[in-house]
């Protein structure tokens, strides 16, 4: 794995089942917002966007789903499909969800609230403000 994908693994107990915690220091910033994304139209593109600000850990709670960082200059790619790992999609990352399947249901953790002028949607705009900053 290269250095553009960061993965945390939260503890887990068995407990008729598992309990997986999610908690400082784990999750590396204050949560100001949680979303889930579910019964999702399988394989159509998700996500194709990145943040100014904005950083995120995505969990894969029930299938899977593939997802590829870009970070402006380099792409990595990983399957997430356990429920206690999620990637850090870091600000001014690009990412796109793939491969997304009926059952598949992701929870998102973010730093901020939501705000649409966050987004960056337009990926020669990521490419500018990314190379800018090298
Ligand atoms: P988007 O972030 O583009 O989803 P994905 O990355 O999974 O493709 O958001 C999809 C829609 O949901 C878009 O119209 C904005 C809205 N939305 C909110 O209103 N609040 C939120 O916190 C999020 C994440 C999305």
């Amino acid at each position: 794995m290269g250095k553009l994908i960061s993965l945390i693994e939260l503890p887990t107990v068995p407990d008729d089942g598992f309990l997986t915690i999610g908690q400082h220091p784990h999750i590396p910033f204050t949560i100001k917002r949680f979303y889930y994304i579910y019964d999702c139209t399988p394989n159509l593109l998700r996500g194709s966007h990145a943040h100014h600000k904005t950083r995120q850990i995505l969990f894969c709670l029930r299938g899977s789903v593939r997802m590829v960082l870009d970070d402006g200059k380099n792409k990595e790619e990983i399957i997430l499909d356990k429920p206690h790992i999620g990637v850090i999609l870091d600000k001014l990352i690009w990412h796109d969800m793939c491969d997304i399947q009926k059952d598949t249901f992701m929870l998102v953790i973010a730093s901020h609230s939501y705000n649409k002028k966050d987004y960056i949607r337009d990926y020669e705009e990521f490419k500018k403000i990314t190379n800018g900053n090298k």
